[in-house]
């Protein structure tokens, strides 16, 4: 495992987005697992830079987010799709077709996960996985729980995950339920990034790498990992050794 801290929040999506793009260069066909949230944005801002200045090619790319809410159409405002598409697909040369979300408005759950899954193997294994982290330990949304669910699987948010993410609907209408990678299926990417950024983080992020291997803390499965990247800006990592 490596523990990278960084000054602030820039540096820490800058160092992040360096990682994908030696990748990139190293495999311009690479699958990358792509993560939501505040964390991300500024990495994904990042490689957009990098496109505009002509250092990074998307083309042959392709990509498989962590998760998606049910009962949103991919044109909401607060859908996963909708956010990977203003934040970072429609600024890049990446073909739509190449960026895979699970679908959030199919009307059988269980078909949601079946075609997820199906996906997520005939894709194949992805060469980054990007993570954050929710306030509970939480990765993707496969919440705190007393064992951990191995394949894509759909969540009902704990009130924790609703209250934090209640910040981004307006109307109040925070979707109650997720569909997610299992962790199982994250684990299976070559590499792991988790990425996190401020002192709300802090405690958590301790008790993930340094506390016991346990599914009430998911993240902190990512420790068995054998190629774990984490990178914390220096509000939320102050307190970790870093190994590099
Ligand atoms: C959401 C997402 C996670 C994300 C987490 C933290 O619930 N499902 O993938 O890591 O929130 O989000 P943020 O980066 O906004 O703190």
């Amino acid at each position: 495992m490596e523990i990278i801290v960084t000054e602030d929040y820039e540096s820490m999506s800058r160092s992040a987005a360096e990682i994908i793009l030696r990748q990139l260069k190293d495999k311009p066909d690479s699958i990358l697992g792509l993560a939501t949230g505040s964390t991300p944005e500024g990495m994904y801002r990042c490689l957009i830079k990098a496109y505009e200045e002509g250092t990074a090619d998307f083309s042959k790319v392709q990509t498989v987010n962590l998760d998606e809410y049910i009962g949103l159409k991919g044109t909401h405002p607060q859908s996963f799709r909708y956010y990977m598409d203003t934040k970072f697909f429609d600024w890049v040369n990446i073909s739509k077709k190449s960026t895979y979300m699970p679908d959030g408005m199919e009307l059988c759950i269980d078909k949601i996960a079946d075609d997820y899954e199906k996906k997520l193997e005939e894709i194949g294994k992805r060469d980054i996985q990007i993570l954050g982290i929710g306030g509970n330990g939480h990765i993707g949304f496969n919440e705190p729980a007393d064992s951990f669910a191995e394949y894509v699987n759909v969540v009902e948010l704990t009130e924790e995950t609703i209250a934090a993410n209640s910040r981004f609907f307006s109307d109040g209408n925070v979707p109650k339920r997720a569909v997610t990678m299992g962790i199982k299926d994250i684990m299976s990417a070559e590499r792991i990034i988790l990425i996190v950024s401020g002192s709300s983080k802090r405690g958590i992020l301790k008790k993930a790498l340094y506390g016991g291997i346990t599914p009430k803390v998911p993240a902190s499965i990512l420790r068995l990992h054998p190629n774990l990247v984490v990178i914390a800006d220096r509000e939320a990592g102050e307190e970790l050794e870093e190994v590099r």
